[in-house]
């Protein structure tokens, strides 16, 4: 593994237990935006929020200064959420929207900086997360960008669920939720991904007949199924085409990797998020990876998430190829029941096609664009 891989790695391992003991939404904030400013190695990191009434954005988050209010319109970070885009600048004096009162009334020499608009799950924007100064003073790139774009996704979600905070597994569930986000850290996904794997698996384990409690776990922990892409390097894991065998070699490592950032933890939901990382590309005939499992060796909750997975990746377009038409999916999935696939949850899908693909149309792909 690269020294880049691990880095992330060991910082991911290091928020996991902290953010799970946080049951206050402003504290998870703070450390949600303090995980997004290590990942990118910046020096500060804010979350802006918007009141629209007032036509002001203040500072929910500001590590080292004291709460800022400004005027909606104003600045850089006004300017993302005006045109809804995220913003790099490497050389942020030299911005023309630049408000050097800001650096006047804190003391800091502003240099880098890059804000990410915050979107709700209606598309609605509701602040950005604004990251400055890169520690290195190299500036911030693409690959920064992209990830930091992940983690803003995960505010709006502790954001949005903060009034649901009480339940105790929430944070927890939050956390499981970023990381699996991060995992699919491609540059043209949204988060909906990992939503479609949720719901497809929770609704193949209550057709399974699974219990209420294990259905809600595994909708909860399949999201985290390709969690160990984050330590796939990225001229890998975004080849505009086909992988050769060295790059197919590196991919497949994805499983065991996010399997073992994952394997420590006692808490149910991790336990259960470890064994679908590690088991969603196992096949039911034995000749997948990592371990070659076979048959009912292969966990339940893998072999559901195996199937979610394939299905919403057949559906949708990736860097490496564009979406199958139905006819094309149900095909190859009549194929491959019992060679990749549990037979007995084809046959579920196909007897109960209408649910997955209302499920497809909810929460289908809507792009922001950079
Ligand atoms: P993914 O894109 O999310 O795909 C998940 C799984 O869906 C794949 O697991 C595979 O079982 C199935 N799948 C996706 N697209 C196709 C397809 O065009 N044909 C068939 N028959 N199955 C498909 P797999 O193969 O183990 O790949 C794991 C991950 O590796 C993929 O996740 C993707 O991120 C990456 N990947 C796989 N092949 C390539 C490639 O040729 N180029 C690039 N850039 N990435 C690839
Ligand atoms: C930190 O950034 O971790 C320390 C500053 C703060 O407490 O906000
Ligand atoms: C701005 O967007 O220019 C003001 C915010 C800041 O500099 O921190
Ligand atoms: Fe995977
Ligand atoms: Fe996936």
């Amino acid at each position: 593994m690269g020294q880049k891989a691990e880095r992330l790695l060991a910082l991911i391992f290091n928020y996991i237990s902290k953010i799970a003991a946080i049951h206050d939404p402003d504290e998870l904030l703070i450390e949600v935006a303090r995980m997004g400013r290590d990942i990118v190695q910046a020096d500060r990191c804010s979350v802006w929020l918007l009141d629209r009434e007032r036509e002001i954005l203040w500072t929910k988050v500001a590590q080292g200064v004291a709460p800022l209010r400004i005027p909606a319109r104003s600045g850089i970070v006004g300017e993302a959420i005006l045109t809804e885009k995220p913003i790099v600048i490497n050389d942020v004096y030299a911005h023309p929207k630049f408000n050097r009162n800001v650096d006047k009334e804190t003391g800091y020499k502003t240099e880098s900086m890059m804000v990410i608009p915050i979107y709700t799950s209606n598309e609605e924007v509701v602040g950005a997360i604004q990251v400055i100064n890169k520690l290195d003073k190299s500036g911030f790139n693409d690959e920064e960008l992209r990830h930091l774009m992940l983690a803003s996704s995960y505010v709006a979600e502790s954001i949005e669920s903060s009034l649901l905070l009480e339940e105790i597994d929430a944070t927890q569930r939050e956390l499981v939720y970023i990381m699996g986000v991060t995992g699919e850290s491609r540059s043209k996904e949204t988060g909906n991904h990992v939503k479609r794997v949720a719901e497809y698996s929770r609704l193949l384990a209550e057709l399974l007949g699974l219990s209420e409690e294990e259905c809600g776990i595994l909708k909860d922990a399949s999201p985290m199924h390709d969690l160990g892409k984050i330590a796939i390097p990225d001229a890998v894991l975004n080849k505009p085409g086909r992988f050769n065998e060295e790059e197919r070699k590196i991919m497949n490592t994805h499983a065991e990797l996010g399997y073992n950032i994952l394997k420590g933890s006692e808490r149910t939901l991790l336990k259960a998020a470890a064994i679908v990382a590690h088991q969603h590309h196992e096949k039911w005939d034995g000749t997948g990876y990592p371990n070659g499992l076979k048959g009912e060796a292969i966990h339940i909750y893998g072999r559901i998430t195996a199937l979610a997975d394939v299905f919403d990746a057949l559906g949708s377009d990736r860097v490496y190829k564009r979406a199958w038409d139905d006819e094309r999916i149900f095909t190859l999935f009549k194929e491959e029941r019992g060679k990749h696939f549990d037979p007995q949850l084809i046959d579920l899908f196909f007897e109960n096609l209408e649910p997955f693909l209302e499920i497809r149309e909810q929460f289908k792909d809507v792009y922001h664009g950079t």
